[in-house]
């Protein structure tokens, strides 16, 4: 499975980059509007410093102006991949800029007739929120389910970006059930990888490594 880290912050994607496990970045304005420069060079540092897609979202709300914005963002960086939200106007953009050869990832999925809607638009991705949908007593790893065993039953190659992660669970089920990606905030990449045992097991091989004879 893919890692993204979901997030602006230049020095979180410096650090993921050096742990070489990063696949790529994804953005929103909520992200951005976090972070001190201005949007055009902050979107063009993030794309140099990572070895993967960069999802860039767009802000108009309707087609013929999301195909405009989505055209420029590109000119930004060949990793840009845009993020367009799913509804009708956004359908129509998509298509259209799919067809360019534009990458698409349609954002803000919640039900699993959304997702085949954007893959049959054309989206490369697509991005269903688990979080926010448990966050009203869902259990947002089942739309995960539905979209990917859909996305197999016709051979769709759009892949599924598990976005919206609140927890370590949400990437060991996203790859269990095969999602393609799962984008992760910087606190749960660190998650990922601590486990209190080893953080013993170390201590305790380095103490016991003193007691060894070297000649
Ligand atoms: O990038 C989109 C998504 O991951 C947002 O997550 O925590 O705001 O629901 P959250």
């Amino acid at each position: 499975m893919k890692l993204f880290l979901d997030t602006a912050n230049l020095q979180e994607i410096r650090e993921v980059v050096s742990w070489g496990i990063l696949d790529g970045v994804t953005t929103n304005p909520t992200l951005c509007s976090r972070e001190n420069l201005p949007f055009e060079d902050l979107v063009r540092e993030i794309c140099h410093l990572v070895p993967g897609p960069v999802s860039v979202e767009c802000v108009s709300t309707r087609a013929e102006d999301l195909v405009q914005e989505a055209r420029k963002l590109c000119q930004l960086a060949p990793n840009v991949v845009v993020k367009i939200p799913v509804n009708i106007e956004g359908l129509k953009a998509t298509k259209i800029l799919s067809a360019e050869g534009i990458k698409v990832n349609m954002t803000l999925i919640f039900s699993p007739s959304q997702a085949l809607l954007a893959a049959k638009a054309g989206a490369a991705f697509v991005s269903p929120f688990i979080g926010r949908l448990d966050d009203v007593s869902h259990h947002g790893m089942e739309l995960v389910e539905q979209i990917v065993a859909i996305f197999e039953n016709y051979n769709l190659e759009t892949e599924v970006i598990v976005a919206s992660v609140r927890h370590p669970g949400h990437v060991v089920e996203a790859a269990l059930i095969g999602a393609h990606i799962a984008t992760v905030p910087y606190s749960v990449m660190e998650k990922l990888v601590k486990h209190p045992l080893t953080d013993i097991g170390i201590e305790r091989f380095l103490q016991d490594w003193k007691k060894v004879s070297l000649k």
